[in-house]
């Protein structure tokens, strides 16, 4: 499903109601060109989960953890130039947690990511608005995803 986003307050809207809809084990991969508001949407989500902390891009620590209302890992996989320098920094472990993950350049590893994933590939139109390519598989995308064309049927 195809978002028009027209500035940062829808994308907060959308945020925050991805926000709500993450459940243990969900793998949220964003996608798109640098600068394009990957981490910006990350921070509105995390606020919806309930972290009181202020999120940073992990371009430089790959993964960053977070408390929610479970834990909450951030990871940014830019740098990363294989799929086992992430087995190394445990990213099984993570993935496979009581946590939630959301992956920024998930396309870099995409032969690791699990089958049950949420993608989200973000497309910059001008300097506030965006589309967002919404994508998936599973149960927790099958919420999102009804939850998501209510939001676009009310807003429109
Ligand atoms: N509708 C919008 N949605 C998201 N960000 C927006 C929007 N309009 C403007 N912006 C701005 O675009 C910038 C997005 O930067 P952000 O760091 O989130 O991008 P990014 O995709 O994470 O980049 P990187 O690839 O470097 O990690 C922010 O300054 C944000 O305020
Ligand atoms: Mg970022």
């Amino acid at each position: 499903m195809k978002l028009t986003v027209n500035n940062l307050k829808d994308t907060e809207n959308i945020g925050k109601i991805i926000g709500r809809c993450l459940e243990k084990g969900t793998v949220l991969c964003l996608d798109g060109d640098l600068g394009v508001g990957k981490t910006a949407l990350t921070q509105f989500i995390a606020r919806e989960f309930g972290v009181e902390e202020y999120i940073t891009s992990p371009t430089f620590t790959i993964i960053k953890e977070y408390e929610g209302r479970l834990p909450f890992y951030h990871m940014d996989v830019y740098r990363i130039d294989s799929e086992d320098d992430m087995y190394d920094l445990g990213y099984d472990e993570y993935i496979y947690s009581e946590g939630v993950t959301i992956i920024e350049w998930s396309h870099k590893i995409k032969g690791i990511l699990p089958d049950e994933r949420i993608n989200i590939e973000i497309q910059r139109i001008d300097d506030t608005s965006r589309i967002m390519d919404i994508g998936g598989k599973g149960k927790i995308f099958d919420r999102l995803a009804e939850e998501l064309k209510y939001y676009e049927n009310t807003c429109n």
